[in-house]
C-alpha cells in the first residue's frame, strides 16, 4: 500500500472511536483529511466537530459537518489527529501543518487523543522530524539561541519566501538536531520560555490510542 492508502485506511478506522450523538475533536493534516472524508459518511449521527485549524474547518463545513467554537463545548470525548512522530509511550511531535497550538488546545479539552498515522511516523526517540514551535516574532532570535544551547538548529518556516503566518498570526520555528529523550520535561521547559506560544511536543496531551497504518493492516497501540 502507498502512504496515501495507509492514511485512508487509518482515517476510516478512526470512525469506530467517534461517539454517536456528540461533538468530536478534529485535527489537521493529510491523514485527518481522510478522516474528515470518512466522517462525512456518518455526519447525521454526530452533533458536529471542534476543529483545530481554519483548513480543517473549511473541509468540515464543505462536507456539511457543523463546526462548533471550542468555547461552546466544555469537554470532548475524543480528539482525532495525526502526528509527525509518535514514540512507544504515545508522546508525539506535531505541527508539521503549523496547527500545533490549536491542536493542543482541542486535545486538552478532550478525554482521549486518538492518533492516526502511517507506520513511517513511529519512532524510538522523538526529534528526527524537525520540531515545530509557534513563537511571537519579536522573540525569534532569543529562542533560536536558546535552542542552539540545547544543540538544536532553529529556522523560521517560510511560505512563498516570507515567514509563514499561523492561524493565530504568529510564526513557526522548525528545530533540527534534537533528541528528545524525556518529552514531558522538554515540553515543560520550552513552554515556559518567553515568546513561545506552543511547542510541538505532545507529552501532557499524549495519545491514548494510535491507529497505525502498516502494510499488514491497522495496528492498534494502546498507551
Ligand atoms: C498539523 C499536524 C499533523 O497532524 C501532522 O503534521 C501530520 O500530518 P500528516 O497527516 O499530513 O502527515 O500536526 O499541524
Amino acid at each position: 500500500m502507498t502512504q496515501d492508502e495507509l492514511k485512508t485506511v487509518v482515517g476510516r478506522a478512526a470512525l469506530r472511536y467517534v461517539p454517536l450523538g456528540e461533538v468530536v475533536g478534529v485535527g489537521t493534516g493529510s491523514t485527518v483529511n481522510k478522516f474528515i472524508e470518512a466522517l462525512a459518511t456518518m455526519k447525521d449521527q454526530i452533533r458536529g466537530a471542534v476543529s483545530s485549524s481554519e483548513a480543517s474547518t473549511d473541509r468540515l463545513r464543505a462536507l456539511g459537518i457543523r463546526v462548533f467554537d471550542a468555547n461552546e463545548v466544555e469537554e470532548l470525548a475524543v480528539y482525532i489527529d495525526g502526528a509527525d512522530e509518535i514514540d512507544g509511550q504515545g508522546c508525539m511531535i506535531k505541527g508539521g501543518g503549523a496547527a500545533l497550538t490549536r491542536e493542543k488546545i482541542v486535545a486538552a479539552q478532550s478525554r482521549r487523543f486518538i492518533c492516526i498515522a502511517d507506520e513511517s511516523k513511529k519512532v524510538e526517540v522523538l526529534g528526527k522530524y524537525p520540531l515545530p514551535v509557534e513563537i511571537i516574532p519579536m522573540a525569534t532570535q532569543r529562542i533560536v539561541r536558546k535552542f542552539a544551547a540545547l544543540g538544536g538548529t532553529a529556522t523560521v518556516r517560510l511560505r512563498y519566501d516570507n515567514p509563514l503566518v499561523t492561524d493565530n498570526g504568529q510564526h513557526i520555528l522548525d528545530v533540527t538536531g534534537l533528541s528528545i529523550r524525556d518529552p514531558l520535561a522538554f515540553e515543560t521547559e520550552v513552554k515556559q520560555w518567553p515568546g513561545v506560544v506552543e511547542v510541538g511536543v505532545f507529552a501532557q496531551q499524549k495519545a491514548a490510542v494510535c491507529l497505525l497504518g502498516t502494510s499488514g493492516g491497522v495496528q492498534t497501540l494502546n498507551f
